[in-house]
């Protein structure tokens, strides 16, 4: 179908866009999950929670807690063929669950105004690495703040990106988003390998493999188990509806069980590598995870990128390609962010796919700019009075970490008892009837998930409380 001429948003009974085949949507859905949550986040949360141990359950968070999440999105996506509010609308009619829908647009609003912030700092280096910057000896630290502690080319780069997003996002699900992650995802495998296999061979890099693989269990509190679900709920984009609204293009002809395992699989992948690449890197360094903020991941990268031989090439040819294909992964994630919010005024608020595409991208735009001002540009947003980090670190703790949790709590609750597993189970079976390891989805989607991320809000919450 030819997105051009048709709005993603459709009636019931009229033809909705789909995607090209199950290939296409694991492709575009891992191009959701995979983004900078994977190669900034992912290694910047797990320096900050101890390494190994957020490692072990990290894995552990993802297998029992974001997998069946993943599943429980797609099957309401499929089953509704709506954006998140309209799906909620759709199976609980007149209830109070449209909220759930309503917090996962304005978190992806949220998210996207920070995101496209640190999506813009890849664009810069693009330009760093192909003029020649990275070479031996230099200053990395003063790249980043030449880059992210500037108000100018901070702002400047956030809009440039955000344009970018809007314009794929024009282009509707066939031919925007599923083209461009064809190509990425092999590509970017290849020179996440090469850069693994450069930084283990670092001198020094076994005690960051140590901090990385060897786990000091002392080192689990509530706090890193949160931190775990959070990162991995971020990783996956799950908890805002972003798998709602991708798994409604998925045609009823596909299986659904092993699209979800798929985009996990990858998804965790990618993490584990870029944990490979930066921790090696910064203990060889001599520098200390868990420090640096936001800007760690890209002041490490740098420096390890600028030791590649023989110089300047090694810096030229590397560096351009890796930060090209970051800008590009998180580009299409950045899409999915912004997909949710207009899928969601196409749909409901009828709106031209193009208006919403503009307002969404407009309002995260202005909402970004604090973000873009926090490091280093102006100095209270850079370490918020009272809350001890910088105002970006803050939205990535509150929307990028709390709201999904919040979100994917309740997603599971509805999904296991207000629509009913039955339900689910007749929407994955309805392709060939078959539900591959469907009894445990429906303990861990019943149990496991509701409760655990219960216990853990819960004990973070309770000091409080109860004071
Ligand atoms: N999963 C993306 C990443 O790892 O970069 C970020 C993200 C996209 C989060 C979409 C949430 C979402 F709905």
């Amino acid at each position: 179908m030819d997105t051009s001429t048709t709005p993603a948003g459709a009636e019931i009974g009229t033809p909705r866009d789909t995607w090209g085949s199950k290939f296409a949507f694991v492709l575009a859905a891992a191009g959701s999950a995979i983004g900078l949550g994977n190669i900034w986040g992912f290694p910047t949360v797990a320096g900050q929670n101890g390494g190994a141990a957020f490692l072990v359950v990290y894995l552990i968070a993802v297998a029992f807690i974001g997998a069946p999440v993943m599943l429980a999105e797609l099957i309401i996506g499929r089953r509704t063929q709506r954006n998140p509010v309209g799906a909620f609308k759709a199976l609980a009619p007149g209830s109070a669950w449209v909220v759930v829908g309503g917090l996962g647009v304005l978190t992806g609003v949220v998210i996207l105004s920070f995101y496209t912030v640190i999506a813009g700092w890849t664009l810069a280096y693009v330009i760093k690495a192909i003029t020649g910057a990275f070479t031996a000896g230099v200053d990395t630290e003063a790249m980043f703040t030449g880059v992210a502690g500037a108000a100018l080319p901070a702002i400047g780069w956030h809009l440039v990106f955000m344009i970018i997003t809007i314009a794929v996002v024009l282009g509707g699900v066939r031919d925007g988003i599923e083209r461009w992650t064809k190509i990425l995802m092999p590509a970017l495998f290849v020179i996440l390998l090469l850069l693994v296999a450069r930084a283990v061979t670092l001198p020094g890099a076994g005690t960051g493999l140590e901090f990385y693989f060897k786990p000091d269990f002392s080192k689990i509190t509530t706090t890193v188990v949160l931190a775990a679900i959070g990162q991995a709920f971020f990783s996956l984009s799950l908890g805002m509806g972003a798998m709602i609204t991708y798994g409604s293009y998925i045609s009823r002809k596909d299986d659904l069980v092993s699209s979800a395992a798929w985009v996990t699989g990858f998804d965790t992948m990618i993490a584990i590598m870029a944990g490979l690449i930066i921790f090696p890197t910064l203990f060889s360094a001599g520098l200390e995870p868990g420090t640096g903020g936001p800007g760690m991941v890209f002041v490490v990268l740098t420096s390890l990128l600028s030791t590649i031989p023989p110089a300047p090439w090694g810096g030229i040819v590397f560096g351009t390609l890796f930060f090209l294909l970051l800008a590009i992964a998180a580009l299409t994630s950045s899409v999915s962010l912004m997909e949710v919010a207009s899928a969601w005024l196409i749909d409901e608020r009828k709106m031209p796919r193009k208006k919403a595409a503009l307002i969404i991208g407009g309002v995260a735009f202005v909402l970004g700019i604090p973000s873009a001002l926090a490091n280093g540009a102006v100095g209270w947003l850079s370490s918020v009075p009272g809350i001890g980090m910088d105002f970006l670190s803050f939205l990535f703790m509150l929307f990028g970490q709390y709201s999904l949790v919040i979100g994917a709590l309740l997603i599971s609750v509805f999904i296991a008892w207000i629509w009913g597993t039955h339900n689910a189970d007749a929407e994955v079976r309805s392709n060939d009837g078959n539900f591959p390891l469907g009894g445990l989805w429906t303990f861990l989607i019943r149990y496991v998930c509701p409760v655990a991320i219960m216990a853990i809000l819960g004990s973070l919450l309770w000091p409080y409380i109860a004071r």
